[in-house]
């Protein structure tokens, strides 16, 4: 019953993240980088069912107004496909809108095969005629595969 789920804006803590990063099939962070890292989220949104059991979440990092990522958007499995993740975007585009300026970016990287589901809020991908490619760097592999 999705409706009687609850939507919080508030950035999960490190056992729900953990909690649903593994159930998406993501690695965990260390420990230590992964408060830093929460504690450093500027927009959090998590989902409650009526347990009170987060089932989902998204965040936003960044500087909080001209450089926004979007992260960490997750839909337990058991409730995918049932709008959940599409009322999690609008509730972070929502908070991006309302701290935007003309110098707003907001990027994100999308897994393999979720384009279709970012491009619906506006997301273009890259790289087009006039944008070079999206590029990512992993320290821990250092031959960035
Ligand atoms: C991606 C994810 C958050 C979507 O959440 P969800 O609650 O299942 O999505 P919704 O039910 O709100 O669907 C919203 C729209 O996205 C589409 N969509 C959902 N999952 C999709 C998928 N895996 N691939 C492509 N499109 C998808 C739906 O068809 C729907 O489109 P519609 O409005 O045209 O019908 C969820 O599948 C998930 O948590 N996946 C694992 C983690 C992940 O990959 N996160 C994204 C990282 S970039």
């Amino acid at each position: 019953m999705t409706n009687n789920l609850r939507y919080i804006e508030r950035i999960p803590t490190a056992a729900e993240f953990q909690e649903l990063r593994t159930n998406a099939g993501w690695g965990i962070p260390p420990e230590s980088a992964l408060k830093d890292s929460l504690a450093k989220t500027i927009f959090g949104v998590c989902v409650e069912d009526s347990d009170g059991t987060t089932i989902g979440m998204g965040r936003l990092v960044g500087d909080g107004g001209i450089q926004v990522f979007i992260t960490d958007v997750i839909v337990h499995k058991h409730w995918q496909n049932r709008g959940i993740g599409k009322q999690i975007m609008k509730s972070l585009m929502k908070h991006v809108e309302n701290v935007s300026s003309p110098a707003t970016f907001v990027g994100l990287f999308s897994a393999i095969g979720r384009e279709k589901f970012y491009k619906t809020f506006g997301f273009i991908t890259r790289p087009n005629e006039k944008l070079g490619a999206g590029m990512v760097y992993f320290p821990a592999k250092k031959d960035g595969k």
